[in-house]
């Protein structure tokens, strides 16, 4: 099994800006970053270079709540694209992976639909065939489920859910409880721009003592 973080806590507590600062969308002036054995080391005065940035980000994939696809594009072409204008694959060797993938996420049937044509669903299971194309190190969802219904997610969890049995590392924001449970090697809990509670989902669960973390919890909806 790969390695699962979780990371909850409430609106504006700083999640997405660190799933940014992981892939350098965000500089981070102090600290340092550890990725597929390359470490970056930040402080306020390094700049760091373009090549730099670039080999950091392409160790991660980012998945969004949006789904970001190329609206012009079929399902296959989308799980194409990054394959050939960025990993500079030949189209045919592209278009055999993009059709592995989707038939990994459950989607062979509809390698020639369009965005509009898919479910929410469909579509972000499309946007993770599309991102497990570029073979990052480490996966990073920034609340892939919380635009889906019920139904939908549930079927997005499984996919991120299978992706993890089969080793792969992922970071996912996420409220979905029952997930962290199952996936999540260690739970994090963010507030107001610092990490307050960490641990492994039973000792989350267990003893819990902090009051916000408590507040929180009590709060969301699984
Ligand atoms: N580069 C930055 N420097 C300083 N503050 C920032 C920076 N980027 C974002 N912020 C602020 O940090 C706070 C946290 O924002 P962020 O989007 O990470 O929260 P979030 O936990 O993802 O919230 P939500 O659950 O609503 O998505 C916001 O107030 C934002 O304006
Ligand atoms: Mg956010």
């Amino acid at each position: 099994m790969g390695c699962g973080i979780v990371i909850i806590g409430p609106s504006g507590s700083g999640k997405t800006t660190l799933l940014r600062c992981m892939n350098l969308l965000e500089t981070p002036t102090s600290g340092s970053l550890t990725i597929g054995g390359r470490e970056v080391n930040f402080n306020l005065n390094k700049r760091l270079s373009q090549t730099e940035i670039l080999a950091l980000r392409k160790q991660t994939g980012m998945v969004f709540q949006g789904f970001n696809l190329f609206p012009h594009m079929t399902a296959l072409e989308n799980v194409m694209e990054g394959q050939v204008t960025v990993l500079k694959r030949p189209k045919t060797q592209a278009a055999e992976r993009a059709q592995a993938l989707l038939e990994k996420v459950g989607l062979s049937q509809k390698k020639d639909s369009y965005p509009y044509q898919l479910s929410g669903g469909q579509q972000q299971r499309v946007a993770i065939a599309r991102t497990m194309a570029m073979e990052p190190s480490v996966f990073l969802f920034d609340e892939p489920t919380s635009a889906l219904d019920p139904e939908l997610a549930a079927e997005v969890l499984k996919v991120m859910k299978d992706l993890s049995l089969e080793g792969m590392t992922m970071v996912v924001v996420t409220h979905k409880m029952s997930f962290a449970r199952d996936v999540a090697h260690k739970i994090i809990f963010m507030d107001e721009g610092v990490i307050l509670e960490e641990g492994s989902p039973q000792e989350f669960f267990n003893n819990i003592s902090n009051q916000r973390l408590k507040q929180f919890l009590n709060l969301i909806e699984d």
